[in-house]
Formats: C-alpha cells, sequence, structure tokens
C-alpha cells in the first residue's frame, strides 16, 4: 500500500489553494508535480554542478557529464534497453518523434506509406506530415471501435508492399486505451516494417520492457514522470540509429569539421546537437529512482482503484458520456455531461479548485471520430486521493445542475 500521506508531503503544491479553495489537481496526463526530491537536485546541480557537460577538463564539467551519463545509464536500465548508445536525450516525446521523422524521411520515397491510428496525439500525427510536403507520402490512420480499441483486423490489413513506417501510442492520452503495442510490433515486423511508439501517457504508469516489447524506437517525457520538463529520451534500436542520418547539426553532434567535409560523433551523441538540459537530466535519474522506489505495480494497483471509483461515479451523473472504456485502460476519464460545453465545465471546475483538461487534447482526429470538439479530462497519479475523486464526482454533479 502506499503511504499517501506521506508522498503528498513531498508536494507542497498540493497543500495550495486555488479560488480560496484546496487544489485538486487532475491534470497529470498533461503534466505530472515534481516530488521535492526532484527539485533538490536542480537545485544541487544550480548549486555545485553547473557546467557545460562533455567539453571541459575542469572538475565541474566532469562532475555534471559523470551525472549526465548516470542518468543515460538510469534509463537504459529502468526501461531494459540493451545499451546507453540507444538512450538519446532530447526535449521530449514531441522532439523523439520529430527526430525519428526528420530522419527517416531523408530515407522515404514518394509512394511510401506510414501506419498511424486514430487516437494519435497530434506529435504523432503532425511530424509525419511534414515529410508528406518534401515527399508524397501516403499517411494510412488505423480505426477503432466506439469503445475506444483499436481494429487489428483493419491494421494488418493495411500494410502494403508500400508501408514503410508505424507510429502507435502506447497509451491513449483522452481515452487512456492501453494498445497492444507488442502484437502490433509483432505484425509489423512480419511485413519486415519498423514501429516507433509513443510512450509519453505509459512512462509514468507502466513498467517498460524494450527487449520484451521488441519497438524500433521509443518517446517519451520526463515531465509526465515526475522529473524536471524539458527532457525526453528516444529508445532507438542501435542498428536503426546508426542507419539514421543525424537530425540537427552543432557541437557534441561531430566527429571532424572543415569546410569540405564534417564526420558525426558515435551513437548517441549523433542526434545530441548543442548544450542539452543537463540540469534537468540529472534530476531525472532522481525521478526514475523514485517511481521506482514506490513500486510502479504499487503505482499502477493505486492507480486503478481510483480510476473506478471516478469512471463509477461520473457514470452515475444523468446525462454522462465517458469516452474510452476499453478492457486495457490507464487512469484518465475523459467525458461530457449532456451538451455543456468543455471549456464551460473546466471553468467552473477550476472555481471549485480542481484541476482538469478541457478541449480537444491535441487530438483533432479523435475529437471528429466522435463527432466532437472538446472533452473534458481528469487524469489521475498516485498522489490523487480517493477523497479527491469522490469530491471531483460531486462537484461535476454540482457543475452540470448549474446548466
Ligand atoms: N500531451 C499532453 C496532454 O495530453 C499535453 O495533455
Amino acid at each position: 500500500m502506499l503511504d499517501l500521506k506521506k508522498i503528498r508531503a513531498e508536494y507542497p503544491i498540493l497543500g495550495r489553494t486555488v479560488e480560496g479553495r484546496p487544489l485538486v489537481y487532475l491534470d497529470n496526463a498533461a503534466t505530472s508535480l515534481t516530488p521535492d526530491c526532484v527539485v533538490k537536485v536542480i537545485n544541487e546541480m544550480y548549486h555545485c554542478h553547473k557546467a557545460n557537460v562533455h567539453r571541459g577538463v575542469h572538475t565541474l564539467s566532469q562532475e555534471a557529464t559523470d551525472l549526465v551519463e548516470a542518468t543515460r545509464e538510469k534509463v537504459r536500465q529502468h526501461i531494459h534497453a540493451q545499451s546507453i548508445e540507444e538512450i538519446v536525450f532530447t526535449r521530449g516525446t514531441t522532439e523523439s518523434i520529430n527526430l525519428v521523422a526528420s530522419s527517416l524521411g531523408d530515407m522515404l520515397q514518394h509512394g511510401d506509406e506510414i501506419i498511424l491510428t486514430v487516437m494519435e496525439h497530434h506529435s504523432n500525427i503532425v511530424p509525419w506530415q511534414l515529410i508528406g510536403r518534401r515527399k508524397r507520402i501516403r499517411i494510412r490512420a488505423v480505426p477503432i471501435s466506439d469503445d475506444g480499441q483499436l481494429d487489428l483486423e483493419a491494421y494488418e490489413d493495411m500494410f502494403t508492399e508500400n508501408t514503410r513506417f508505424v507510429a502507435i501510442a502506447h497509451v491513449s492520452n483522452v481515452l487512456g486505451t492501453v494498445n497492444p503495442v507488442k502484437q502490433m510490433i509483432d505484425i509489423a515486423h512480419r511485413h519486415d516494417v519498423p514501429v516507433l511508439i509513443d510512450g509519453a501517457q505509459a512512462a509514468p504508469h507502466l513498467a517498460l520492457d524494450m527487449q520484451a516489447m521488441d519497438c524500433d524506437f521509443y518517446a517519451l517525457s520526463s515531465h509526465k514522470m515526475y522529473g524536471p520538463t524539458g527532457v525526453g529520451v528516444l529508445y532507438g534500436k542501435r542498428q536503426w540509429l546508426e542507419k539514421l542520418p543525424p537530425y540537427q547539426g552543432g557541437g557534441e553532434m561531430i566527429g571532424h569539421v572543415s569546410f569540405d567535409n564534417t564526420t558525426f560523433a558515435d551513437l548517441p551523441f549523433k542526434f545530441e546537437a548543442g548544450t542539452p538540459d543537463y540540469v534537468g537530466i540529472a534530476a531525472l535519474a532522481q525521478a526514475i529512482d523514485y517511481i521506482n522506489e514506490l513500486g510502479m505495480d504499487q503505482i499502477a494497483a493505486h492507480e486503478h482503484e481510483l480510476l473506478q471509483a471516478l469512471t463509477q461515479g461520473l457514470m452515475e451523473i444523468d446525462g454522462t458520456r465517458i469516452f474510452g472504456s476499453a478492457p486495457e485502460k490507464g487512469a484518465v476519464v475523459s467525458f461530457l455531461v449532456r451538451d455543456i460545453n468543455s471549456y464551460d465545465m473546466g471553468l467552473l471546475l477550476d472555481k471549485l479548485g480542481f484541476a482538469v483538461r478541457t478541449g480537444h487534447h491535441c487530438a483533432q482526429p479523435l475529437m471528429a471520430r466522435y463527432g466532437v470538439t472538446g472533452m473534458v479530462r481528469a487524469s489521475l497519479a498516485f498522489y490523487n486521493t480517493l477523497d479527491e475523486v469522490h469530491a471531483f464526482v460531486a462537484a461535476v454533479r454540482r457543475v452540470a445542475g448549474m446548466f
């Protein structure tokens, strides 16, 4: 069992008020809160180790470099990558996906096809469309059933001799559906097609194993997993990262530069141009230790209990429509009550101290699939309590009664 009192004491922000009421933070899928132990590392970096990495022989630079490289190893262990060469630091999931799309785009030909799904976040749609501007690439989207599950038969039928890549969310940021990524990766590999998994919504909630999953690329963000903002990870199988051309040019990603020719650094540095966010990267190691000490199983069990209570409570409110009820579902509930606009609901909930996300959730094709322009989304984390969930349901009932 998680000791929620002790856990919550690590988050001073949970003690603040909004509109004179205690804050109930239910926007964890947008960004998670950050515990004191992680903030402490950020402070320590600024106070004691503020120096650029991989560039200096002086002690401070060496210390900062060691901390960054220790995080790389920590990430490797956490997601079970084979080697640290397969761990690239980026600014976030979005940049990780843009890196792959942009570099892979150089290798694609007119007429090639990419498979995405209807439930993708814009960050796993638009980067692929940007390639489409350079080359005539066809994007196909796997449809979903009403309860928010991917149609695997349709997926399998989409593969043609022109299919070059598959990119899919591990967990939907709107529906919460945990997609059968292993099965989908196996299908793609049978067609000799590599797969990128957008793990932004999975990394905070699920144990990750790159060996078992066998994806070719995996993207995640630190700020959604209790770490600092501005840091992301791209995992890539070594053979793929070796094949892809660099994404951005600049310092650190080179072997040798002359005006005639430039050679590139070895992995992973080939993809890390410029000064990285070494403060945030060092602090990410602490966030990983923190969630592992709590235990991913414990986190999942508590969040599951909250999810059930939230779903049950909202369903009892007349006229509520919940989007996404797949059997494998993460701790997210997107809903509408009657025809109440999601922004109106969100603004009134904020007045009562509840932070939720409203609108299209960066998933407009998914909104179109359900014939709506927006939804209200409550997304949970392990520091949320059953009392907060019950208070939230009561608040939604109260707001619904105002219309
Ligand atoms: N991708 C984040 C969300 O779903 C920002 O809210």
